[in-house]
């Protein structure tokens, strides 16, 4: 892998910069800057070469399609203010852009393209969406390591059209990784929660012969839950999943891996409820799981009592309203408990399990904190990343 901080010569050079600026966003307003001020170093390095940066990134996942609540508007403009720079946000399709009419103003430095995900090629890792982001440039950076997991246009096919380099943080949250991974001591608990249930089951059973627990909570849980055959009225499931999970009981078994999940509940009837303590076999049609229950809590806080590591991705409930975010906070506490006394390793990873532990303020208590959430479950994996794999 090349990495920007070996090049030569990045004078009046126009890189293509692929970030991560996947920001928990709710009309307008970012709920958490962890992944803007992460990509700080990187900007500032090109600034300092004189470089001419276009800025490539997604926020959610609009599907191919226009969607204004998911523009990249609010975080360009608070880029802006962070490096103190007026940065153009360019609205035009991208198969009309031609490379001289980019940076015609002198004044420009930074340009910003909306989000990437407005074009369905994008997802599709298609070859002319990819040759044509490359014609804007002299110079691909990607220094997103949180979706290098994808193989997209912008961050995979665009190497084959340009030369394409690493960049700081990316290589910063690989050489941590691998690390972390390497000297790894047990017993490890690997804790994974969150909604993006399609993203990660599949992961599950992979992670288990390298761990000695894996704590599941969030909305995958449900799925477990619904196939030991509770209830679960209205909660987010994943459909199909039957055989994966029968998998991932059979493979924990065979590696002695203890499996823990949600032995009781917290529910409402929508996301703005106020919260009820369920045991499983109380659930209603009309319930919503959001979040574990006490009896769930202070399990999980004693198998992380006895973990000498922790990696942890993705929260245990639907923090964002404050009566569900209970079971995720005191995951955080019995982590930082434990490494206040250097008694455990904690790594964490993800957009949403970022923005939860900067609420209770206690980000600087884990060991690591990757940006990364689906990617860093791939990487623990052993998978080869497809956005890493096109860099080498
Ligand atoms: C993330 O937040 O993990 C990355 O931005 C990837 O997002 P995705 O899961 O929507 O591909």
């Amino acid at each position: 892998m090349k990495s920007i901080k070996d090049h030569e010569n990045l004078d009046q050079k126009r890189v293509l910069l692929r970030l991560d600026l996947n920001v928990p966003l709710k009309n307008g307003t970012i709920n958490d800057q962890t992944r803007i001020d992460k990509i700080l170093p990187i900007i500032n390095f090109l600034l300092s070469k004189n470089s001419r940066i276009i800025i490539i990134s997604h926020v959610g996942r609009p599907k191919g399609k226009k969607n204004n609540d998911l523009s990249m508007r609010p975080v360009c403009e608070n880029l802006e203010k962070k490096v103190n720079k007026r940065i153009k946000l360019i609205s035009n399709d991208i198969f009309e852009l031609k490379k001289d009419e980019l940076f015609k103003d002198k004044d420009d430095e930074i340009i910003f393209l909306e989000n990437i995900r407005f074009y369905n090629e994008e997802e599709k890792n298609d070859s002319s969406f990819a040759r044509q982001l490359a014609s804007l440039a002299d110079l691909f950076v990607n220094d997103a390591f949180s979706c290098s997991h994808r193989a997209h246009a912008s961050v995979c096919k665009i190497t084959k059209f340009i030369p394409s380099f690493a960049g700081l943080q990316l290589e910063a949250e690989l050489s941590a990784l691998k690390k972390v991974t390497s000297e790894i001591k047990k017993p490890v608990t690997c804790i994974v929660g969150g909604s993006k249930i399609s993203t990660k089951i599949g992961i599950i059973k992979n992670l288990i012969p390298k761990f000695n627990n894996i704590i599941v909570v969030g909305g995958m849980a449900n799925n477990i839950l619904n196939h030991k055959g509770n209830q679960i009225g209205k909660s987010v499931k994943e459909e199909n999943c039957e055989k994966i999970i029968e998998e991932i009981f059979k493979t924990s078994k065979k590696h002695s891996c203890s499996i823990t999940y949600p032995i009781d509940v917290l529910v409402g009837k929508n996301l703005n409820s106020i919260s009820k303590v369920k045991e499983l076999n109380e659930i209603d049609e009309d319930d919503l799981i959001l979040d574990i229950g006490p009896k769930t809590i202070k399990k999980i806080q004693k198998v992380i009592e006895n973990s000498k590591t922790v990696l942890w991705n993705g929260p245990a409930g639907y923090f964002e309203n404050p009566n569900f975010a209970n079971g995720s906070y005191e995951i955080a506490k019995a982590i930082v408990k434990k490494n206040k006394n250097k008694s455990i390793y904690s790594v964490v990873g993800g957009g949403d399990t970022i923005a939860l532990i900067n609420k209770i303020n206690v980000i600087k208590d884990f060991n690591f904190v990757s940006t990364a959430g689906g990617a860093f479950l791939e990487y623990l994996e052993g998978r080869d990343l497809p956005g890493i794999k096109a860099l080498s």
